[in-house]
């Protein structure tokens, strides 16, 4: 097969090296990174035109933005098969409130919430108590659009802000949601319109540092399956969050064809949906990836053309990634630094913010690089892990030491 893969990230250099699948298909990335270039075709230009002048079987969507923006749609008109979701679909990622009407129709556990669409009204609704509440951008704001205030005057800030139009659009309208506490769990479900596949449930790491302090990033590591997780965790979440969501949606006339993330959180009183994202996850996806034994070009064919799909085969054991990231990120960061020792691993290496330059790799981006490794269990995965992401050098370099040891 020859298939189209979008993005430049981690966990677009994980989807083309699992469907490139040792050299069974053809794998093209647009725009790709020095990563993806060693075992795929890095193309940069617009992605329907390549999609057409390379007549791809595939194309496989990694980031939200072109599916909410309507690419699932464009390629539909050219006749080519696409793994992501239709611009209506992707509304589940696009829209809080969206989601949370569909969750609440199909009957799924998720925090109470509420929508407003000004400052005062919202203001009221959260009186004084401020750390009983989550704040949330309802539209797409790369990240950003979420916040657990502890102070009154710190939420009264944030909900004023965001009305004055700090993340734009996105912030114009505001949902409000109770706060739970518990741990969290990824699961990513392979979804064809009315059925799904569910992968092994993950956990991504989202603060800087150790201990879960400082800051929120893109992630900082990953793990599948998490131990603390239920065997058959994530058949549930199939069949109580997944399916129901599926059915309400095609009910609605939207079928929903592509990656199906739920996050979630399990609390004294069970676990709850916190978000939904249309696409995979990242960093979780270079550390579930690794653990699926079966073709998965097939499975997203089959998938994005509402045909019956195959089960999946998992590897026993687990897997570990962890994200080499550049000093200062999520703040400002320096680009530029020689990086060395990436080619002495025995573990997978997933480029993210990476470039070449002068025949050197460098780095590019906040997060640089991800080190796979597979092991019996999470500890040897974990080891193993470790030694590589110590083998990888550049000046600034920052990683969590404690990926797996947290919930
Ligand atoms: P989201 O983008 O909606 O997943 O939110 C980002 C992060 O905010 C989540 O990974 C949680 O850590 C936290 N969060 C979101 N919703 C809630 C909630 N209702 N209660 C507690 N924490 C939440
Ligand atoms: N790792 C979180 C995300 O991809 O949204």
């Amino acid at each position: 097969m020859k298939i189209l893969v979008i993005g430049s990230g981690g966990r677009e250099h994980a989807l083309a090296w699992a469907l490139y699948n040792g050299g069974a298909n053809t794998v093209l990335v647009n725009p790709g990174n020095p990563g993806t270039a060693k075992i795929a075709t890095n193309m940069d230009g617009d992605p329907v035109e390549i999609a057409v002048s390379e007549s791809v079987d595939l194309v496989v969507v990694g980031p939200e933005a072109p599916l909410v923006n309507g690419i699932a749609g464009q390629l539909a008109e050219k006749g080519i098969p696409c793994f992501g979701p239709s611009a209506e679909c992707a509304r589940l990622e696009g829209s809080k409130w969206f989601a949370k009407e569909i969750m609440t129709a199909a009957g799924v556990p998720t925090a109470t919430g509420k929508l407003f669409k000004n400052q005062t009204s919202a203001i009221d609704y959260m009186g004084e108590y401020p750390d009983k509440f989550v704040i949330k951008a309802d539209g797409l704001a790369a990240g950003k659009g979420v916040y657990l205030p502890t102070t009154k005057k710190e939420s009264d800030g944030i909900i004023g802000d965001l009305f004055k139009g700090s993340l734009g659009e996105a912030g114009a309208s505001v949902v409000i949601e109770q706060r739970l506490s518990g741990s969290e769990v990824s699961v990513l479900a392979v979804c064809n319109g009315t059925d799904a596949v569910v992968l092994p449930p993950s956990r991504d790491h989202k603060r800087a540092y150790d201990g879960d302090m400082g800051p929120n990033t893109g992630g900082m590591g990953a793990i599948c399956p998490p131990p603390d997780v239920p065997f058959d965790f994530g058949d549930d979440v199939r069949e109580k969050v997944i399916l129901p969501v599926l059915n309400v949606m095609k009910e609605k006339g939207m079928e929903f064809r592509g990656v199906l993330y739920a996050g979630l959180m399990i609390t004294e009183y069970g676990y709850f949906v916190l978000e939904f994202n249309v696409r995979f996850g990242d960093p979780e996806t270079q550390a579930v990836l690794p653990m699926v034994e079966s073709d998965l070009a097939q499975l997203f064919l089959f998938a994005a053309n509402g045909e019956e799909m195959p089960s999946v085969q998992i590897r026993e054991g687990a897997s570990a990634c962890i994200i080499l990231a550049s000093g200062g990120y999520p703040g400002s960061y320096t680009k530029g630094f020689k990086i060395t020792g990436a080619n002495e691993t025995e573990s997978l290496i997933f480029h993210a913010g990476t470039a070449e330059k002068d025949g050197s790799l460098v780095t590019a981006g906040g997060r640089v690089i991800g080190i796979t490794a597979l092991g019996e269990d999470l500890d040897e995965a974990l080891e193993k892990a470790y030694i590589d992401a110590d083998r990888i050098e550049f000046e600034g370099r920052h990683m969590r030491r404690d990926i797996g040891r947290t919930v």
